[in-house]
C-alpha cells in the first residue's frame, strides 16, 4: 500500500485563466502547454492506515497548511473510507512561487495514490482526477507539448508534440523566492467576477488555441512565439484590470521582458510568459540558450536561473 510518482511541472503557453464550475474545478478554457525536465516533484504515500489522520510532510518539514488541498485529493482520487495516509512531497524547486509547483504535486500524488490502493485507470482518467485538484495538473500526464480540451462535461488531453521531436529549452529566471500572496484559485475567482476583460478573454481563447496548435504541428517557432506572448498579456491584463487588482509581477519581472525583447532584436529565437507569480520563463530554441541565460542571469534582480528541457509525462518510480 505504498507508492512513489514523480511529475514534471509544466508551463502553459496558452493559459488556464478561469473556471466554470469551482465545485468540480473545471477550466472556463482549453490550454496548451509544455512539460517540463529537470525540475520535478517526487510524491510518497503510504495508505498502511497506522495514522489516525493524514500526514503531509513537504521537503521535509510537516505541513499542516497544505494538508487539507491534498486530502481533498487523495478523498477524490480514492474515496473518504480510505485509509489515512502519510503523504511526503520532495520538490526540487521553490514551491508555490509561480513555478507550477502545484501541478507537479497533484499529478504526483493522484498517480502514487491510485498505484498505492492497486487501483488500473487510463491516462484521462488520472488527468481528470488531478484536474480536479489543481487545473494545471491534468497536464503533467502528458510529456513534451499537452492540450487541455475544454469539453461539455469533462476536460480531454491530448499530446500534440512529444519533447524529443521539439526540444526546446526553458530558462526560468527567479526574481522572487517567497510564496506568493494570492492563490491562483482565488485570483481566478476576482477575475471571473470582476474584471471587464474576463469575457473578451473567454471568447479569444480558441482563436489562440488554434493558431499555437498549428504552429506546434509545423513547429513555427515564430507564430507559437507570438500567440504565446499575446496570451499571457492579456491574461495579466484580465487580471491587472480586476477588483482588487492582481499584480504578480515585480520591477525584475519586466526588465527580464526588456531583456527578452532585446535578445530577439539581436536575432535570438526566444519567447517569454509568465504564470501567477514573478517569475520570467524565457522558451527558446536549443542554439540560443546559452546567449538567453547569460542575459536573464546579467539582468537587475533576477535571482536565479535555472534552465530545463522538456521532460516527460509524469510516472510511477516504486511500489510495493
Ligand atoms: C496562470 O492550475 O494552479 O499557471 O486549478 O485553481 O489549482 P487551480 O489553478 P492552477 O492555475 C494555473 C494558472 C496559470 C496558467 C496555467 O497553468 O494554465
Amino acid at each position: 500500500m505504498q507508492a512513489t510518482a514523480i511529475a514534471q511541472p509544466n508551463i502553459a503557453l496558452i493559459k488556464y485563466w478561469g473556471k466554470r464550475d469551482l465545485a468540480l474545478n473545471l477550466p472556463a478554457v482549453g490550454s496548451i502547454s509544455i512539460t517540463l525536465d529537470t525540475l520535478q516533484t517526487k510524491v510518497s504515500i503510504d495508505l498502511d492506515g497506522w495514522l489516525a489522520n493524514d500526514s503531509l510532510i513537504v521537503n521535509g518539514v510537516e505541513d499542516p497548511g497544505r494538508l487539507s488541498r491534498m486530502t481533498a485529493c487523495l478523498d477524490n482520487v480514492l474515496g473518504v473510507k480510505r485509509p489515512s495516509a502519510l503523504i511526503e512531497t520532495q520538490s526540487n524547486f521553490p514551491i508555490a512561487a509561480g513555478l507550477a509547483s502545484s501541478a507537479s504535486a497533484f499529478a504526483a500524488a493522484t498517480l502514487a495514490a491510485v498505484a498505492a490502493a492497486s487501483i488500473d485507470l487510463d491516462t484521462q482518467s488520472l488527468a481528470r482526477l488531478a484536474g480536479r485538484a489543481s487545473g494545471s495538473a491534468a497536464r503533467s500526464f502528458f510529456g513534451g507539448f499537452a492540450e487541455l480540451e475544454n469539453c461539455q462535461d469533462a476536460i480531454k488531453l491530448s499530446s500534440l508534440c512529444d519533447a524529443e521531436s521539439w526540444p526546446l529549452k526553458v530558462v526560468v529566471a527567479i526574481t522572487e523566492t517567497g510564496p506568493k500572496g494570492t492563490s491562483s484559485t482565488e485570483a481566478m475567482e476576482i477575475s471571473r467576477k470582476t474584471s471587464p476583460f474576463y469575457s473578451a478573454w473567454i471568447e479569444r481563447q480558441v482563436d489562440d488555441l488554434a493558431t499555437a496548435r498549428k504552429a506546434i504541428e509545423e513547429r513555427d517557432f515564430t507564430t507559437l512565439a507570438a500567440v504565446a506572448e499575446h496570451n499571457c498579456l492579456k491574461m495579466h491584463s484580465v487580471m491587472w484590470a480586476s477588483r482588487p487588482p492582481i499584480v504578480f509581477w515585480n520591477a525584475a519581472t519586466m526588465r527580464c521582458l526588456q531583456t527578452v525583447r532585446r535578445l530577439q532584436q539581436d536575432g535570438c529565437h526566444v519567447f517569454f510568459t509568465i504564470d501567477a507569480g514573478p517569475q520570467v520563463k524565457a522558451v527558446c530554441q536549443e542554439e540560443d540558450m546559452a546567449a538567453v541565460r547569460d542575459a536573464l542571469s546579467k539582468t537587475a534582480g533576477v535571482l536565479e536561473i535555472m534552465t530545463t528541457g522538456l521532460g516527460p509525462a509524469a510516472h510511477l518510480v516504486g511500489k510495493s
